[in-house]
């Protein structure tokens, strides 16, 4: 066992606000329970939920870690009863429910991905959490196959940028949409087939005349409101509809007679609030399905920049304002 000291530095916040709410704060050192290891983060991802946190609309659920951080890398310091899978030493990366802003992280041992040794860690750290909700969202809940053309929305951000590349490796053709040509440039670099500057132009009709008239199978959405009557235009026959994220409003009026004799599928999902189970399952349908691909270094998340732990408030600013490409990290060893 690695030694351990009592108390670390994590960053959290008191109450609900703008980014500098954001202040380091010496807490114990947490103690792994039954099926948890403790990991020493060398880096933690940092994602547009984190934000949502801070803000006071996405409260930690029951259990979790108070403080923000969703997805971690670094070194397994200590074992919780029960865990024979990972050794103490052995470089991962987590999907965590909380708590990855901080020197110490505890994360389920079957929520771990072993670190291949050609991924440095700061590409770790910018994993799990883009990588479980593309993989799921798109592939599980949208039905996702070889040749079916995916729209997805913020092709620039961590998510999006996620989902041109899974796309890519699986056989699809990806249409984005992002904010300005600079961000659309950006996006077919990282390997979308269309990207479409939605301020510039109206994607329903730019989705019509890339496809043809036929549409695409698969809208992953992250905006919603006034989007999803827009986005079911763009869908083809037996078309699939995933909601992520309500950034454009919650409310949506859309035409249900569409639903029925165009037989589209309205779902969608939000990846902390499933159980540990369900995470398991998926760490280790990753790990079988897209975990070689890393280890062949055919898939790398897309790097914005890296932060100091102590600078959380400084990562926030910078996805506040929007002009990432990619992923924000934290450096925290
Ligand atoms: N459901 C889940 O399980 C789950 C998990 C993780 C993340 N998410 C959600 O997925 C989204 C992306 O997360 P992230 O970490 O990748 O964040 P991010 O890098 O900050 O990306 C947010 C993106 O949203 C786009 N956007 C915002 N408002 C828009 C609007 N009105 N119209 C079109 N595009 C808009 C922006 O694209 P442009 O600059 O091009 O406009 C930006 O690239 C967030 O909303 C997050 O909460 C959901």
């Amino acid at each position: 066992m690695l030694k351990l000291p009592a108390t670390m530095t994590a960053v959290g916040f008191e109450a609900p606000g703008a980014p500098d709410v954001l202040r380091p704060e010496t807490l114990p050192v947490p103690v792994p329970g039954p099926g948890q290891v403790l990991v020493r983060v060398a880096f933690a991802g940092v994602n547009r939920p984190d934000v949502v946190q801070r803000q006071g609309f996405y409260p930690a659920p029951p259990g979790a870690s108070p403080i923000p951080g969703l997805e971690i890398a670094g070194t397994v310091a200590a074992l919780g009863e029960g865990v024979t899978s990972l050794v103490p030493g052995q470089q991962v990366c987590a999907l965590v429910s909380g708590g990855g802003y901080a020197q110490y992280c505890l994360a389920r041992a079957d929520h771990c991905l072993p670190v291949p040794e050609s991924l440095p860690l700061d590409q770790a750290a910018a994993l799990p959490e883009t990588l479980f909700t593309v993989w799921h969202n798109v592939f599980e809940r949208g039905w996702a196959c070889e040749g079916e053309t995916l729209l997805v929305h913020g092709g620039t951000s961590g998510i999006g940028s996620m989902a041109i590349m899974l796309g890519k490796l699986f056989g699809l053709t990806v249409i984005v949409t992002c904010g300005g040509p600079d961000k659309c440039a950006a996006a077919l670099r990282i390997g979308a087939d269309h990207a479409i500057d939605y301020k510039a132009s109206d994607f329903v009709e730019e989705v019509k005349a890339i496809t043809g008239g036929k549409g695409v199978e698969i809208v992953l959405d992250m905006v919603a409101g006034d989007y999803v009557a827009r986005n079911m235009k763009c869908l083809a026959m037996d078309g699939r509809h995933v909601t992520i994220a309500v950034q454009g409003g919650v409310k949506a009026q859309i035409n249900m007679a569409q639903v029925m004799t165009r037989r589209l599928t309205l779902t969608g999902s939000t990846l902390r609030a499933r159980s540990d189970s369900f995470k398991a399952l998926l760490t280790a349908e990753i790990l079988q399905t897209v975990w070689p691909l890393v280890a062949q270094g055919k898939l790398r998340p897309i790097m914005d920049q890296a932060f100091a732990l102590e600078e959380a408030a400084a990562a926030h600013t910078r996805m506040e304002a929007g002009t990432h490409i990619g992923k924000i990290v934290l450096a925290v060893a």
